[in-house]
């Protein structure tokens, strides 16, 4: 956070003429991984606890820029607080002094135009404490009442993939089907509504002419079995099927809607889920690609919804199971 003290320049003429290591790959100094790691502010260590909460990697100062020297020699240099791997991207926190901040802005100034290739952000106060409401921390006041709401009902504790998490496993998912689908583009269907999030984010990753459609089943306690309440617009007889599901469970809607699709006689019908919880299935259905498997659980966000709620939460968590399993001693 604040400024150290940097090595002092040496008076020398001859140095003049030696090319300043400032913005070359020689003035990035890193710092050993394995060091000892001091937090110079305790909003630093906050941060990280954040980081690790939504299990962010994070670095602290691993890297130092040489903004000014002669040859070799350092006359000014920058070592940002932060370094998220996953996001490429440095992070400087700023505190309240103004003369800091005015000084802080001047380095990244420089940085930036000696070092174009490096992503780095300076967190005012005002970023930070977005970034901890936009999470479920900090002052009430700034926080989203969706993330509220969830923080009072299943605690702020149980998040289980990071919105990062979630982007980069979706990332692979779309280069695999982009690969196995070269030359013979599917039709992505998708059953409503969950997967609209997955499967609009999915799509953006498959790099090939697919066209989508979905469809919609009616849901237990709606009267009678299980029945199609919108079946597809697009006519998949012959063509390559690639049913996206966000979470499969027993099993069972899967096994339904697939021998539905079989009737189509589709060239191909495979199966995406995001989540599969393997361990509670009923049903046994093939599913070609998975994205995470998970334990015995409920989890909402990225579309998962807990009675039509908090399906916009962009991680996703694990609802406290009494919230959805009523006491054997009530
Ligand atoms: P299955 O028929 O038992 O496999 O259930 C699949 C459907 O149940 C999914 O499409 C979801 O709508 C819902 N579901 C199952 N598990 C969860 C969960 O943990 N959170 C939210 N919805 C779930």
């Amino acid at each position: 956070m604040e400024p150290r003290d940097h090595p002092q320049p040496e008076n020398g003429e001859a140095d003049a003429l030696v090319p300043s290591i400032a913005g070359t790959a020689a003035g990035i100094i890193r710092r050993p991984p394995d060091a000892r790691i001091v937090f110079a502010h305790p909003s630093e260590r906050e941060l990280a606890r954040i980081f690790d909460f939504f299990r962010i990697p994070w670095r602290y100062e691993p890297d130092s820029f040489v903004l000014k020297a002669k040859g070799e020699r350092v006359l000014e240099m920058f070592s940002p607080d932060f370094y998220l791997p996953e996001l490429d991207l440095y992070l400087e926190l700023t505190t309240l002094r103004q003369r800091l901040v005015t000084k802080k802005n001047r380095k990244l100034r420089l940085l930036r135009e000696l070092y174009p290739d490096v992503n780095v952000r300076l967190l005012y106060r005002k970023d930070y404490q977005e970034l901890l409401a936009k999470y479920g921390f900090g002052p009430d006041e700034v926080l989203s009442p969706e993330v509220e709401a969830f923080r009072a009902e299943a605690g702020a504790d149980q998040i289980l993939f990071s919105q990062a998490e979630i982007a980069s496993m979706v990332r692979r998912l779309g280069e695999t089907i982009t690969l196995d689908y070269a030359g013979r583009p599917p039709v992505l269907v998708g059953v409503l509504k969950g997967v609209s999030f997955f499967l609009a984010d999915l799509i953006r990753q498959v790099d090939l002419p697919v066209e989508i459609d979905f469809m919609a089943v009616s849901a237990l306690g709606t009267g009678g079995a299980v029945r199609i309440v919108k079946d597809l617009d697009v006519d998949i007889q012959g063509r390559q099927v690639l049913l996206v599901e966000d979470i499969v469970d027993t099993g069972m809607t899967l096994r339904y809607i697939l021998g539905h699709l079989e009737r189509w006689q589709p060239a191909g019908l495979e199966v995406c889920a995001l989540f599969d919880k393997r361990t509670r299935r009923l049903a046994d259905v093939p599913i070609r690609y998975v994205g995470f498997e998970l334990a015995d659980e409920f989890v909402v966000g990225y579309g998962l919804d807990y009675h039509q709620r908090y399906r916009n939460l962009p991680f996703v968590a694990r609802l406290r199971p009494e919230r959805y399993r009523p006491d054997p001693s009530a």
